[in-house]
């Protein structure tokens, strides 16, 4: 039986970091002990890339350097959370076994030297990792040390080899039985592509132009379901000797190469990473961007942030800083959106190797220092909220994610390069958060009738069964926005005819795309409400719904560009262009007004985050964090659990946990 509860085993909220002790000596060993006691450090994650120390060759394994790291942290107070090395396997096992490197679309070959340079579909790789995750858990499978089980690192890696070719053939044979039905799916009848033996079906590698979309979207869900069964198998092989709970650490947001929904449906407890794209506040949204995500893959279940930066903003390829405060403001972020405490990567920053200059909780110039000074203080506060634990989130407001739609944006041959459905998905959020409402996420074919509003951008590709679903979520009282280039293909990818968005959905909306008609980049379009329009415009028309603003240009020029239609017992609502973030920021306000939502902590102003954790029992916490550079007096002045004391206000850029609200 397993133990699904981490926050049992550690008696609180986690706090810790990935650990990587194999990087230095006995005196630093010995000052990480002391560090992580100041640090009130109650979890470590240990042999995440350990492998060529693990089993230095084929299956002779060293594992006493770790069971004396395990046995330190043990009885220095702090839990493991034991991973399986498999994300980096070592160079003696790639020269053993070349056939198990990744290759890219063009053929390249990769070596390694690097990390993740393994073929998930390679038979060699597949076994020696479910060998190294079943001796790892028959000798750890009960370490009183153990609270969780790491399993690789960020799955995510794709190949085009020719093992991948025959495993995608076993893949699409399942998927759709006969090579006619795989020939009608992927509309081979087209450019000459039609297929008459197996064998001549390949994975996406390159090709002289546009690649087939069905093929493109088949093998994306052919890696995700691969990625799953290699999950699966370790799992199966820890489970067999150990009864702690088991999970991989997801990346979110923009790395979409798994379905999220079905990975977590595996998992014991959703774990997640997240390092934002952006300083200052847009960091802030962006943590409760995943957040909220991470909650919603698990069903509201608690989950876990298992990585974060101390210091690190990826702004493409420049590593950006973060604010003074935002160590404790992020880790609160999550806290306050159901995670069970917050990990960082990593516990000391690297001497030497590929991360070296990547921020840590102990940085290069050692404890003293600001970032460390932080990271205590963090850990403080986290030891605080131990009775948080368990509690859970409420939201009001669902915005529907379908990996579907994700990769079918992903294909050749679309119309515009702008509609990115990771920018899309965030874009949704945003204005919500800013509106201090809670948001979940929900697979477009989940029952989301208990959300008084459901919000769906770049719903491209949209099932028979979600369109319906929508329908009904309409016709039954649900408010729903859906916006431009939405429910344009079925799920084979296959136009729908007869105009957009696909039938059952046409309905609620009362409208019929007929045609699109996207713009130049950085053009802007004025609508008849003084709105502005970017991407994408639509001729529709109208069939039931009221016209609340037209276009003013063009052809378009008194044609609908936005509309609402009364449906069964609530409202349909369809946005044809991308508006401006002031104007969509309005249009969400309108929305939240018409459908009776309120911020989760009414009376706060613009800048002040607050997400309610509820208990089972009915004890309440307002997770409050003020990203403005203003004081700002509480409306209720309560229990503050960070200063054990009333709180009558917010410091500027400061925080408070009250009980009772
Ligand atoms: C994560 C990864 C870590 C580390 C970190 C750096 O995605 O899991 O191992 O590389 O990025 O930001």
């Amino acid at each position: 039986m397993t133990t699904r509860s981490i926050t049992d085993r550690l008696g609180g909220l986690a706090f810790g970091g990935d650990y990587n002790p194999e990087q230095w000596d006995e005196p630093v060993w010995k000052e990480d002990d002391e560090l992580m006691r100041r640090a009130r450090v109650n979890l470590a994650t240990l042999g995440v890339f350990s492998w060529a120390l693990l089993e230095p060759e084929e299956a002779r394994y060293d594992f006493a350097w770790l069971d004396a790291h395990i046995d330190r942290l043990h009885a220095n107070g702090v839990a493991v959370d034991l991973a399986t090395p498999t994300a980096s396997p070592p160079p003696w096992f790639t020269l053993a076994h070349p056939d198990a490197l990744v290759v890219r679309p063009d053929g390249t070959r990769l070596v390694h030297g690097s990390r993740d340079t393994y073929c998930l579909a390679a038979p060699a790789y597949r076994s020696a990792a479910r060998r190294i995750a079943s001796a790892l858990a028959e000798r750890y499978g009960d370490h009183p040390a153990l609270a969780m089980w790491h399993v690789h690192n960020e799955y995510g890696t794709l190949c085009w080899c020719d093992h991948t070719a025959a495993a995608f053939r076993v893949w699409l044979r399942a998927r759709h039985g006969s090579l006619d039905a795989l020939n009608e799916a992927w509309g081979t009848a087209f450019w000459s592509q039609r297929y008459t033996s197996w064998e001549q079906v390949l994975p996406p590698r390159a090709t002289q132009w546009h690649k087939n979309p069905g093929q493109a979207l088949d093998f994306h869900r052919f890696w995700s379901d691969e990625i799953i069964a290699a999950y699966r198998e370790q799992r199966d092989a820890i489970r067999a000797h150990s009864d702690r709970p088991v999970t991989t650490n997801l990346m979110l947001p923009a790395y979409q190469n798994i379905d999220l929904w079905a990975f977590a449906r595996e998992l014991d407890v959703v774990t997640c990473d997240q390092y934002p794209s952006a300083p200052g506040l847009a960091a802030a949204a962006d943590v409760a961007f995943h957040a909220d995500r991470a909650r919603s893959l698990g069903g509201g279940r608690p989950w876990l942030l298992m990585e974060q930066g101390t210091n690190t903003v990826y702004d493409g390829d420049r590593v950006l800083a973060k604010d003074p405060g935002d160590i404790l403001r992020h880790t609160l972020g999550h806290i306050a959106r159901g995670s069970e405490g917050a990990i960082f990567f990593q516990w000391r920053q690297s001497r030497a190797g590929a991360e070296t200059w990547h921020s840590a909780m102990v940085p290069h110039a050692g404890p003293d220092s600001r970032i460390f000074r932080e990271v205590t203080q963090t850990g403080e506060v986290v030891a605080r909220l131990g009775e948080l634990a368990g509690s859970t989130v409420s939201a009001s407001v669902a915005v529907l994610h379908d990996p579907d739609a994700w990769w079918a944006l992903g294909v050749d041959g679309l119309p515009s390069p702008e509609l990115d459905y990771h920018t899309a998905l965030a874009r949704a959020h945003r204005p919500l958060w800013d509106a201090g409402v809670t948001v979940d996420f929900a697979h477009p074919e989940h029952e989301v009738s208990r959300y008084p509003l459901v919000v769906a951008p770049a719903l491209f590709l949209l099932s028979d069964r979600a369109a319906e679903n929508l329908r009904r979520y309409v016709a039954d009282g649900g408010t729903l926005l859906v916006q431009h280039a939405s429910g344009y293909a079925d799920g084979r990818l296959h136009a729908r005819l007869g105009g957009y968005p696909a039938a059952p959905l046409r309905e609620a909306l009362g409208i019929r795309v007929e045609e699109y008609r996207p713009l130049r980049q950085d053009e802007r379009i004025t609508l008849s409400d003084g709105s502005h329009g970017a991407v994408w415009s639509e001729s529709l028309r109208t069939e039931g719904a009221e016209t609340l603003a037209t276009y003013t240009h063009g052809m378009l020029t008194g044609s609908p560009a936005f509309t609402r239609h009364h449906y069964g017992t609530g409202q349909g609502w369809y946005l044809s262009t991308r508006l401006d973030d002031t104007d969509y920021a309005a249009l969400v306000g309108r929305l939240l007004k018409e459908a009776g939502v309120e911020p989760d902590v009414p009376g706060l102003p613009a800048g002040v985050e607050a997400v309610t954790r509820h208990a089972p029992d009915g004890r309440r916490w307002q997770v409050l964090l003020n990203h403005t550079p203003e004081a700002v007096p509480l409306p209720d002045p309560a229990h503050d659990l960070l200063t054990d004391a009333l709180a009558h206000e917010l410091p500027p850029g400061g925080c408070a946990v009250l009980r009772g609200h």
